[in-house]
């Protein structure tokens, strides 16, 4: 079919849809490179966790289990929640679709905030429905802003918490504050994909407001502190009638073998856990400080990556182009409407200790 034809088919607000790209993973087509754009963990989960792929294997003519037992009850024993009320993704990138699939269409307006993940407008756009975006306050997600822009449209709030790419958090109190104030038929995603790396104690992952606010959505991954991003699974926590929805929806084998047998072992690996979040708490200070050392603007983080300012565009773009000329891969926020704006991924200690080394050669040429 021709171009023209396709254009008119689709939903209209598909057409608008940019696709989104992903932090680049090689040069050259080759993956020696230190990645340091998607912010995945830089550690491998343990041996005795990622053996028992090569036992799963031998069941590869098999479905996988269509309602990931193995895995919510893991889920249900580690966070202590309500195995009836978890749903689990292909990512949770999946549950994201899944929740704007059934709760929005043409009619409806879905609202972001500025600077916040890129996908949430797509899989509104996706439903066909209108997108608004809630100016920030600075950096942070203004939920002032948010209350704002809700009318009798307004179907969904998608935010991050810790947002990405900001690093910035909103603490417990005012969270309950802005959902008290959100209209009960209004559906509220917090998407905790780097909960586990907050160290605040002000802070909630949502998890404990699903009871109160049923309206509320938490959506988790095992792509971040887990270290699973290439196995694919995530998954969501709400009250029992939104998860029996989201159910109906899904793909009936939306989660492989692999992902939910591994995920179910690697919530129990607690030593991993601690070890990537102290390794991630001491360069979530020793990262901005170096960075400002070196005349750039770091701002700080509660997640697994920090945003750092640079004064031109020109200077974004050459720092870009020279550290992936040494084979360091960071992130350009550019179609985050952040132009003067970089991201960088907490590494392991020697990508860091390299990927300072490499900036400070490259802003002294500057
Ligand atoms: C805020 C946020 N939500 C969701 C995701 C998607 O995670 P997943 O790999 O589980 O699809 C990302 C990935 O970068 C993210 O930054």
């Amino acid at each position: 079919m021709q171009n023209k034809i396709i254009t008119k088919i689709v939903k209209p607000t598909i057409n608008q849809i940019a696709k989104y790209i992903p932090g680049e993973s090689s040069i050259d087509g080759k993956e020696n490179v230190i990645k340091l754009s998607s912010n995945e963990s830089p550690f491998k989960v343990p041996n005795k966790v990622s053996v028992i792929s090569k036992k799963l294997i031998s069941k590869f003519n098999l479905y996988p289990d269509g309602d990931s037992n193995i895995l919510k009850k893991s889920l249900s024993e580690t966070f202590k929640i309500d195995f009836s009320q978890i749903i689990c993704g292909n990512g949770s990138d999946d549950i994201l679709s899944l929740i704007a699939q059934a709760f929005s269409d043409e009619s409806s307006e879905i609202i972001c905030s500025q600077y916040g993940f890129i996908y949430y407008p797509i899989v509104a756009k996706i439903s066909g429905a209108r997108v608004l975006t809630a100016k920030t306050s600075g950096l942070n997600i203004s939920c002032e802003n948010i209350l704002g822009l809700i009318t009798k449209k307004t179907k969904i709030i998608f935010f991050a918490n810790p947002n990405n790419p900001t690093g910035t958090v909103i603490l417990r109190n005012e969270l309950i504050k802005f959902i008290s104030k959100v209209p009960k038929n209004i559906i509220i995603v917090i998407d905790g994909a780097y909960s586990e790396f907050v160290t605040n104690k002000s802070y909630s992952d949502g998890l404990d407001l699903v009871k109160k606010f049923p309206n509320i959505i938490v959506t988790r991954t095992f792509s971040k502190i887990y270290a699973l991003a290439g196995l694919r699974l995530g998954w969501g926590y709400s009250s029992k009638s939104i998860i029996e929805l989201l159910e109906k929806i899904r793909g009936p084998f939306n989660v492989n073998s692999i992902a939910q047998n591994i995920g179910a072992l690697i919530l129990k690996e607690k030593q991993f856990l601690m070890k990537s979040i102290n390794h991630n708490k001491k360069w979530q200070k020793k990262l901005p400080q170096l960075i400002n050392s070196l005349g750039l603007k770091a701002h700080g983080t509660h997640a697994n990556f920090i945003l750092v300012e640079v004064k031109e565009q020109n200077n974004k773009n050459k720092i870009i182009s020279e550290l992936l000329k040494k084979r360091i891969i960071i992130r350009d926020l550019y179609n985050y409407g952040l132009k003067n704006f970089l991201r960088v991924s907490i590494g392991t200690n020697s990508e860091m200790n390299v990927f300072i080394k490499a900036l400070k050669l490259i802003l002294k040429k500057l």
